[in-house]
């Protein structure tokens, strides 16, 4: 576990767990865009490690691009003002988009983001999102894939961090108290 062992609190999803939901929803989205072929935007930097497994798994000719959007500040909740760290490379139009999203915590960036892709008129825009907290959410994003439904509390791993540590993990778990007044 990359010596962060001690940090951890307990581990919510393991690496087994993580990989064969995505397995299941490669297959589910194989199946709705069979004949077409898919833009994967990955939101980085969460996002990277779902992409990277997610594509080997879809069974389709796909492409990929990646945006990069960030929450103010790096505390443990998003403030909902959201800026373009970098934008895609290519035009989207006609494309059949599908954001992959590490987790949907308030909602507040999927749904800026959604709304600044939209605009730039894609054939089909869907998320797919590994994980999604019903409790923290502020405002209601169409998501038409989610791997995990998980309960309002911090996690990181799998993408995920906190001070941009715990990325690496292979599993996605909860820190120890201690851990945030460091
Ligand atoms: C995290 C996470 C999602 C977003 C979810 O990204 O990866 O993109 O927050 O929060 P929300 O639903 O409340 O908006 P973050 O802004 O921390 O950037 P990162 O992906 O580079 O860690
Ligand atoms: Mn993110
Ligand atoms: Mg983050």
């Amino acid at each position: 576990d990359h010596g962060y062992g001690p940090d951890i609190d307990h581990v919510l999803l393991s690496e087994e767990q993580i990989q064969a939901k995505i397995t299941e929803l490669a297959e589910q989205v194989a199946r709705d865009y069979e004949g077409r072929e898919v833009l994967l935007v990955g939101v980085l930097k969460g996002a990277v490690l779902f992409m990277s497994d997610f594509a080997r798994a879809l069974r389709l000719p796909t492409q990929m691009e990646f945006m990069a959007v960030s929450s103010y500040g790096s505390s443990t909740s998003s403030s909902g003002v959201v800026r373009i760290l970098k934008d895609l490379d290519r035009d989207i139009s006609d494309r059949h988009v599908l954001v992959l999203e590490d987790i949907i915590d308030s909602g507040l960036t999927l749904s800026w983001l959604l709304k600044n892709l939209g605009g730039r008129r894609p054939a089909s825009l869907e998320v797919c999102a590994l994980l999604r907290k019903p409790d923290a959410i502020k405002v209601e994003v169409p998501v038409r894939y989610v791997g995990f439904d998980i309960p309002n509390e911090f996690v990181v791993g799998y993408g995920l961090d906190y001070a941009e540590r715990y990325r690496d993990l292979p599993y996605i778990g909860t820190l120890k108290p201690e851990v945030y007044e460091k």
